[in-house]
């Protein structure tokens, strides 16, 4: 199949799993935000009132490998959905590009999310 230019059968793939994608992308959204809501509204302050930080701990053993999988779930299908709307990613942080300014701002704020170890 000659994926070359647009207007190529694979135009014609994207545009059939895209629905596909955003299904799966925001199930694994659900995922990575109820978890946090969990941590935040029930672990978090029951460990804060024992002064427990193992608590935290045990709750992020848990929720890491679903968590992480969902997260990078995420990023795969997210990245894929941004190459269909923004090919080779031009148009990324472009004013002029409203699509492109989004998904930017969205992958800044990810970022922001990353803590070290
Ligand atoms: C590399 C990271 C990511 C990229 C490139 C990305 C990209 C995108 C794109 C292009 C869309 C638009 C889909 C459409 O047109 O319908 C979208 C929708 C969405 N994204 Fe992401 N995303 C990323 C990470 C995340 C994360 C971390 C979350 C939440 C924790 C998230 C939650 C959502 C939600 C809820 C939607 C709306 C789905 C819908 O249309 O119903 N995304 N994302």
């Amino acid at each position: 199949m000659d994926c070359s230019h647009r207007g190529s059968n694979c135009r014609g793939l994207a545009v059939s799993v895209f629905p596909l994608l955003v299904i799966v992308h925001a199930l694994a959204a659900t995922v990575w935000t109820g978890g946090h809501l969990v941590l935040d509204l029930r672990v978090l302050p029951r460990a804060l009132r024992a002064k427990s930080a193992a608590q935290v701990r045990a709750f992020e053993e848990t929720f890491e490998p679903l968590g992480l999988t969902a997260l990078a779930i995420q990023v795969l299908t997210g990245m894929w959905m941004g190459w269909i709307y923004l090919p080779g990613f031009q148009g990324l942080f472009s004013p002029a590009n409203p699509i492109g300014m989004l998904v930017g701002v969205k992958l800044l704020l990810l970022a922001s999310t990353a803590a070290p170890d």
